[in-house]
């Protein structure tokens, strides 16, 4: 099968696009004071439900807090922290850090007989990574948080999770280019790839 010079532009220059993406995402911790707009936060949860789940069970599952709506997550937070003997009030900053957080959970589909926990964690995960590199591509950053006072009773309770967990918090703003990004190992196959 013969392809266009036109293909072959459009499928190089998607490859080095999404290339740019997955090296761009970084997790940011230090954010603008500047409001999201709630049609981005929309279009990346739209692209990041196009993750795989087995048997199609749609784990996962997406609680966003904004704007005042921190005040309920500072509370649960703080609520949480005292509970499990954590410092109250730096688990209360948390919720405003940034502009927004997305509350991750994960719901097992229960009815399917075949359905393995492990396997829904995994495809939330899938979703999440989705997510964030969605985040990436508006020009926005993310940062995934699993503090104990973060994926607790407390946070499960306010989002109505029900059966599932809540298994992350995703801090997503603009980053303030003013703050030095932490720093990380270079990201490498060495070690970690075996071919048979
Ligand atoms: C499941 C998961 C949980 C994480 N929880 C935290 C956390 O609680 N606090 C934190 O600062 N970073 C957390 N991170 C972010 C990692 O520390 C970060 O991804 C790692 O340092 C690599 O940096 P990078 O994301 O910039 O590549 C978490 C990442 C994952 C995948």
């Amino acid at each position: 099968m013969s392809v266009t010079a036109e293909e072959a532009f459009t499928s190089t220059h998607l490859a080095r696009a999404f290339e740019q993406i997955v090296e761009k995402r970084r997790s940011v911790h230090f954010y603008l004071e500047r409001d999201v707009p709630r049609a981005a936060i929309e279009r990346a949860l739209e692209l990041a439900v196009h993750a795989p789940s087995h048997y199609h069970t749609r784990p996962w599952r997406f609680t966003v807090f904004a704007g005042s709506a921190r005040d309920e997550l500072a509370c649960a937070y703080e609520k949480a922290a005292t509970r499990i003997g954590w410092h109250a009030a730096p688990a209360r900053c948390r919720a405003y850090e940034a502009p927004v957080t997305v509350m991750i959970g994960c719901v097992p589909d229960n009815r399917h007989p075949r359905v393995r926990p492990l396997e829904e964690e995994f495809a939330t995960a899938a979703a999440t990574q989705n997510l964030m590199l969605a985040l990436t591509s508006m020009q926005l950053v993310s940062a995934l948080n699993s503090a104990p006072w973060q994926v607790s009773e407390e946070v499960e309770q306010l989002v109505g999770i029900g059966a599932g967990r809540v298994v992350g918090a995703l801090q997503v703003g603009y980053r303030d280019p003013d703050r030095e990004l932490l720093k990380r190992p270079r990201p490498t196959t060495a070690g970690v790839v075996h071919w048979r």
